[in-house]
């Protein structure tokens, strides 16, 4: 697994950026750019991006948090506010749940901390299936319409085309491996509820993936979260209005600073 740093050093405690499914670190190019000096920044590529698809272990994004919480130690990185992207945010929660001393904040960013429903694990079971047979990515192919909001859509057509681009780079073999792992993972609600940092809950009021009612349950659910909505923005809020993402993340990261 690799760690991208886009900044070594800062005063306050280090930004750790974990990406959503199918992509990767890339995804997070734009708010890295904006979160403001004096922090250092690292994202994380997951299992299963490319580079990091061979010698999977059994999928589960346990292997991921506790892969993620060896990369950010091995970086330095003792202390941190975790901010995790749908897939990114799943894992967040698990490396909250083993590693909790190396979670200071949590930014989760249109994700849920539920488990899936049955059909929803039935049907991630049967891309994975797909994408190996199909040896291609074929089967997520269409998946930039999901992701994207309506508004980014119709008047970003390059964010749209970005977004397909970096789903075509992935290897089948790492998307079948994620698939697997989310459809294994459990509530995890009760992790987030006893935890007592600072939260902000960041989603796009156009994501269809994980909607608003998702992202209210999780400020329910934290004992001190607030709720950012990102206006025009479906699930890949990050890409899609990076800088309102980025301005949630620094208020974040100095909650955290002076906590
Ligand atoms: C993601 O963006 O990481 C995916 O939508 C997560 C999921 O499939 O639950």
């Amino acid at each position: 697994m690799s760690l991208h740093t886009y900044r070594a050093e800062g005063e306050g405690l280090p930004l750790v950026l974990l990406h959503g499914f199918p992509l990767d670190h890339r995804m997070w190019d734009e708010v890295a750019a904006q979160v403001p000096a004096g922090r250092a920044v690292h994202a994380v590529d997951l299992p299963g991006t490319p580079g990091n698809a061979a010698d999977l272990p059994e999928p589960a994004l346990e292997a991921s948090a506790d892969l993620v919480a060896d990369a950010l130690r091995g970086a330095g990185v003792e202390r941190a506010v975790v901010a995790g992207l749908s897939m990114g945010g799943y894992v967040a929660l698990a490396l909250l749940e083993r590693h909790p001393g190396l979670v200071a904040a949590l930014a989760l960013v249109d994700t849920k901390s539920t488990a899936d429903a049955p059909e929803a694990r039935a049907k991630r079971l049967r891309i994975a299936d797909e994408v190996e047979r199909a040896g291609s990515v074929d089967p997520v192919r269409d998946m930039p319409a999901a992701l994207l909001g309506e508004s980014t859509r119709s008047s970003q057509p390059e964010v749209t085309d970005q977004v397909a681009a970096w789903i075509d780079e992935q290897e089948p073999a790492g998307i079948a491996w994620s698939q697997r792992a989310m459809a294994a993972r459990p509530d995890r609600s009760a992790v987030l509820r006893a935890f007592d940092g600072p939260v902000v809950v960041v989603v796009g009021d156009e994501d269809t993936v994980t909607p608003v009612e998702a992202a209210e349950h999780l400020v329910a659910t934290a004992p001190r979260a607030l709720l950012v909505v990102v206006p025009r923005a479906g699930h890949l809020s990050s890409v899609e209005r990076p800088a309102e993402v980025a301005a949630a993340l620094a208020d974040l990261g100095q909650a955290a600073d002076s906590a």
